[in-house]
């Protein structure tokens, strides 16, 4: 007679058995996989920490903040601990953008930023100005893929801005600004900060440098502003790194475009000076005149 199949020696002795990872409710296997196509991924080269590995795990760490349009969690993406051998590319830390797809979501800021904009899905433009449960949908994925195109861009061009790991539908990953460690500490916001006259010059200079460059690629923030601006931990000089950017905008085909750009100067340039940065090197009309310089 055939012996029974004993089904718990099987998974006892099964090698099997010692791949079996049990996820928690805070966690999901890693989707960089799902990420093949090279315009979901941020550019190459890919940066060492990076994790890459099809066995990674992703763990939500917590809140760093949530908005009317997006919420921001803080992910620890990390091979299991038996796994790693200490190289980079094993754990990292990232922060996920998550767009909002829900009912009472309303976008605020799409109308005027997304003017000169066009989705090539009819259908799908349609369905979004109607507002239907697959126009939300749309439009959040859209926003998400707005943000890490313009991440994508503004990194590959030079600009301060984190590193954007990925997209899968409406949640971008990148990297987080701030201090890996036993508690990871985010990175401050410039508006939270309060620099001596020597601080306030090099941000001056920095912000400057970031609105240009930023005209130089055809384009305005579009909510700049002490809020959006971190200060690298990481960093001696306390680098300043410029995040939220899914409504850039395009300063010629946006009829505001320019409008923006002023607003963007204007937010900027009245922190600097209320904190110690010479009137010389923060005037607006001064960066907006060169700006529109640049891009004209
Ligand atoms: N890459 C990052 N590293 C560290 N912290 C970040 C990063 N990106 C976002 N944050 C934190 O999350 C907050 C929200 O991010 P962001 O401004 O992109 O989203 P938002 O929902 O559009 O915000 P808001 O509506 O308040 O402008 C930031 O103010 C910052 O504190
Ligand atoms: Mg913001």
């Amino acid at each position: 007679m055939t012996p029974s199949f004993d089904w718990d020696t099987f998974i006892a002795t099964s090698e099997l058995s010692t791949q079996v990872v049990e996820l928690d409710e805070d966690q999901r296997w890693s989707t960089w996989p799902e990420t093949a196509h090279t315009l979901d991924r941020g550019p190459q080269p890919f940066p060492d920490w990076v994790v890459q590995h099809h066995g990674a795990i992703d763990t939500e760490l917590g809140v760093l903040k949530t908005g009317k349009e997006a919420d921001a969690f803080l992910i620890e993406r990390a091979l299991p601990e038996e796994d790693r051998t200490g190289r980079p590319g094993e754990v990292t830390l990232m922060v996920a953008k998550r767009f909002r797809s829900s009912e009472h979501v309303s976008f605020h800021r799409s109308q005027a930023y997304a003017d000169g904009r066009r989705t090539r899905d009819s259908r799908v433009t349609r369905a979004i100005a109607r507002g239907t449960a697959f126009g939300r949908e749309a439009a959040a994925t859209q926003w998400a893929r707005t943000e890490f195109g313009a991440l994508r861009e503004l990194f590959c061009a030079g600009l301060a801005v984190p590193y954007p790991v990925q997209i899968v539908e409406g949640e971008l990953c990148m990297e987080f600004i701030g201090v890996d460690g036993e508690r990871p500490v985010a990175a401050s916001r410039l508006h939270e900060m309060r620099p001596d006259a020597e601080l306030a010059v090099q941000w001056a200079g920095e912000l400057r440098r970031f609105v240009l460059d930023l005209a130089d690629l055809g384009y305005a923030h579009g909510d700049l502003s002490p809020y959006n601006v971190l200060v690298d931990p990481r960093s001696e000089t306390q680098r300043l790194v410029v995040i939220d950017v899914p409504q850039v905008v395009d300063l010629v085909a946006n009829p505001h475009g320019r409008e923006f750009l002023l607003r963007d100067c204007v937010n900027v340039c009245t922190w600097l000076r209320a904190h110690h940065a010479p009137e010389a090197s923060t005037d607006p009309e001064e960066w907006y005149g060169r700006a529109v310089r640049r891009y004209l």
